[in-house]
């Protein structure tokens, strides 16, 4: 019911071929629970699908080529909700160049779905002040999964 959509796999997730598994993993994994939700339940997608050589920001080349499979990823689960983290995820699907800091805080709709934007969880383990905005986003999409903590 909930995709939550990342940037790109990290030296860990490229090692073990699934996303989000390092440190900023651990972080989401918590930040599902406090919306209570157990990572099982949730799809976890990136924006990239190969790890950009040095953890270097993905190329736009390099996000026009795995996108399509992004698309039909979302196509094929029909989440009811989507939530993005970091800048390239939702500069990508809400097709905008406006920085991270104006996305977020809004909920927008994705071919019908509700989208809601957020910080990116390494950004967050960097600024760990910023956790309570991520929190505010949280609770709109346990909101828009009409559960939980957002309810
Ligand atoms: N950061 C991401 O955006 N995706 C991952 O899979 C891991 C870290």
């Amino acid at each position: 019911r909930l995709m939550v959509i990342g940037e790109a796999p990290g030296a860990d997730e490229d090692r073990q071929g699934e996303p989000f598994v390092g440190r900023a993993g651990q972080l989401l994994n918590g930040m599902l629970e406090a919306i209570g939700l157990k990572r099982e339940q949730v799809y976890i997608a990136n924006i990239v699908k190969c790890r950009p050589p040095g953890n270097r920001n993905p190329q736009p080349e390099e996000i026009t080529a795995c996108t399509p499979y992004l698309e039909r990823q979302i196509e094929i689960l029909k989440p009811r909700a989507i939530c993005t983290m970091g800048l390239f995820a939702a500069q990508f699907l809400l097709d905008s160049k406006a920085p991270i800091g104006r996305l977020r805080g809004r909920v927008f709709r994705y071919r019908g779905i509700p989208l809601v934007p957020t910080y990116h969880p390494a950004y967050l383990l960097r600024r760990p002040e910023e956790k309570a905005k991520a929190w505010q986003d949280l609770l709109q999409v346990a909101r828009r999964l009409g559960h939980g903590a957002g309810r």
